[in-house]
């Protein structure tokens, strides 16, 4: 048999390189935050935790205290699950800030109000309510476009928030039914405000400028 060529050999070490990239990329960490009894809990856990399962996430993950009025808005790059039981930590934890992969896990039988979150840039939403009525849990892809949020600019004001192109509204009230997770998208928004004269939230969401947004609704 002929020796490989340069060429087979240069295709094997290149492989090589790429099969190193995805197994080291597979091990990034994904951040979980929790909250329980007032405290949060902010982790970084190499593996997947079964949801809601507080013991386990502090045994298996690295975990930080993070102080309620210590919460900033900001950005997460990576997959993002949180594990919630009232509005007001979510709200605080979520509401302007940017993630792209975001699971959230409802950890308690409390019938939520239909109040709305805000979230920039959103692609891809997976949701688990068994706590509260055996369901499966559901996901949903939003949509995979370019990236065209500011990445690595933390939305620390309101100005901030302006940058983003891809809006998404949560309405938090979903997680009281069993009905499946629905979403509808409008392109090309421009002054939201105006357009949406019904829509009563609109009027104390800081989304002022006259730039288009792709704004979507998932209900
Ligand atoms: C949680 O920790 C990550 C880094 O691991 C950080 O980027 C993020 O801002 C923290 N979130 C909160 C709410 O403290
Ligand atoms: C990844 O998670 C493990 C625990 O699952 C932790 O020990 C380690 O410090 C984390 N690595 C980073 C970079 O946060
Ligand atoms: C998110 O912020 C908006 C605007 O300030 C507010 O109306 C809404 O209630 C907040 N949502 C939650 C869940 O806190
Ligand atoms: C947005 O457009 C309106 C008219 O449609 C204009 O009066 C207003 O100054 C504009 N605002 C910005 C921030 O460009």
């Amino acid at each position: 048999m002929a020796p490989p060529s340069g060429h087979s050999l240069l295709l094997i070490s290149m492989l090589g390189i790429l099969a190193l990239d995805c197994f080291t990329s597979g091990q990034k960490n994904s951040t979980l935050i929790f909250t329980k009894e007032n405290t949060i809990r902010n982790c970084s856990c190499s593996a997947d935790i079964r949801d809601c399962d507080y013991s386990l996430a502090s045994l298996m993950c690295s975990c930080k205290t993070v102080l309620p009025f210590a919460v900033e808005r900001t950005s997460y790059k990576g997959r993002l699950t949180i594990w919630f039981t009232d509005t007001s930590a979510l709200g605080l934890l979520l509401n302007f800030t940017l993630v792209q992969d975001l699971k959230l896990s409802l950890c308690s039988t409390n019938t939520l109000p239909a109040e709305y979150l805000a979230i920039c840039g959103l692609k891809r939403l997976r949701i688990n309510t068994k706590a509260k009525h055996p369901s499966p849990e559901q996901s949903l892809l939003i949509h995979s476009g370019e990236d065209r949020e500011p990445r690595d600019k933390p939305l620390l004001s309101h100005t901030g928030w302006q940058t983003c192109t891809y809006v998404s509204f949560l309405d938090l009230a979903l997680f009281n039914r069993e009905s499946s997770l629905k979403s509808f998208s409008i392109d090309d928004v421009a002054s939201m405000a105006n357009n949406f004269p019904y829509f009563s939230h609109f009027k104390t969401f800081p989304i002022l400028s006259n730039k288009s947004y792709v704004v979507t609704f998932i209900y």
